[in-house]
């Protein structure tokens, strides 16, 4: 069935792109634990991509039965290299496209990518413009609250919606504040009143059911980011949370999982990550969620460092399936 952001369940609950993290591989975990999942995958290189990078290349690909719907996140500032991208990417069957105008990397704002746009608001309607008559499935757009203000969200992104964007994610902080302080979700709400008909995703700081309750207001939907990593089991604790709340009004925050009960989907993610990429690459990338999922427990810390220096799938399966077999 043909995606679109209209016929997609509300709230729409999504895992947000990111780089290094966002793989086949965690994404196909996190469908098995929350099949109703929307997700965005890592950011890809317009530019690499026309000058025939095979990394790239190997990063756009996907299940095309596990992991739907899948929106393919691109980044760069020229228009005709992103439509000749994005019409190789749709070839794939992926469900969408967004455009990254979000990035607060230097080296990815230096050469006017990512949040560089929202200081360039025709070249982004330009951008947006152009992929949306290249392709058939729909184009939407991630980016922040604005440069060094949310001033100008309400209009930046009214012009991204008249060039064609269906549909809108918004990191709740500014270029300027990065990471820093807590994400801001008054100026989303505002931007959703101002254009009640588009589809509008609020992002940042979500890391419990309870959260995201707390902060979708009028929104058609949120992505967790950071509160993934080392923790996948979160996107169906805030399905329930927002499909079901509680009687009391909040959301049902879920007992900490013991490792024990961690393991096996750990196993299945470290053995997806092998089969994907290589032995040596999969074991080395499994070393970014080792503290994530293993932490909170006396122990954890000389089980990480353990972790950190196997350089095999087998011995990471010894040691934690002898963990989950002891009494
Ligand atoms: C490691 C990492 C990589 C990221 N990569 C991307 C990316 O490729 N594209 C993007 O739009 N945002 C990226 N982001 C930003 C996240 O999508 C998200 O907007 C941000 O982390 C705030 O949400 P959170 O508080 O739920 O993490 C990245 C963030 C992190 C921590």
């Amino acid at each position: 069935m043909t995606f679109s952001w209209n016929s997609i369940k509300r709230p729409i609950v999504a895992l947000a792109p990111m780089a290094g993290v966002t793989d086949s591989a965690f994404r196909r975990i996190i469908k098995k634990l929350a099949p109703e999942t929307l997700l965005y995958t890592e950011f890809v290189s317009t530019n690499a991509m026309a000058h025939g990078s095979t990394k790239t290349r190997a990063m756009l690909e996907f299940d095309s039965t596990l992991e739907r719907p899948v929106i393919v996140q691109v980044f760069g500032a020229d228009p005709s290299i992103l439509v000749e991208a994005c019409k190789e990417i749709e070839a794939l069957g992926v469900d969408g496209i967004d455009i990254n105008m979000g990035c607060p990397a230097a080296k990815i704002v230096s050469s006017c990518y990512g949040s560089a746009l929202i200081q360039k608001p025709e070249l982004a309607q330009e951008l947006v413009r152009s992929v949306v008559r290249a392709v058939k499935i729909p184009v939407s757009v991630k980016t922040r609250l604005g440069w060094d203000t949310d001033e100008t969200l309400i209009p930046f992104v009214s012009g991204l919606v008249d060039a064609g964007a269906s549909a809108i994610a918004i990191h709740g902080r500014t270029y300027k504040e990065k990471f820093t302080g807590k994400a801001r979700w008054e100026p989303i709400y505002a931007l959703k009143n101002a254009l009640p008909n588009v589809p509008i995703l609020g992002n940042g700081d979500i890391q419990s059911g309870a959260d995201a309750l707390a902060k979708l207001g009028n929104l058609d939907g949120i992505l967790i980011g950071r509160g993934c990593m080392g923790n996948p089991w979160i996107f169906q604790e805030v399905i329930d949370a927002l499909c079901a709340p509680t009687p009391d009004g909040e959301g049902s925050t879920m007992k900490p999982r013991s490792l024990r009960e961690k393991i096996p989907i750990i196993l299945e993610h470290l053995h997806l990550c092998c089969q994907l990429k290589g032995e040596r690459t999969g074991v080395l990338e499994m070393r970014k969620n080792w503290s994530g999922y293993v932490q909170g427990f006396a122990g954890a810390k000389e089980l990480r460092v353990r972790l950190m220096g196997m350089e095999r799938e087998k011995e990471i399966v010894d040691l934690l399936t002898g963990i989950s077999q002891k009494d």
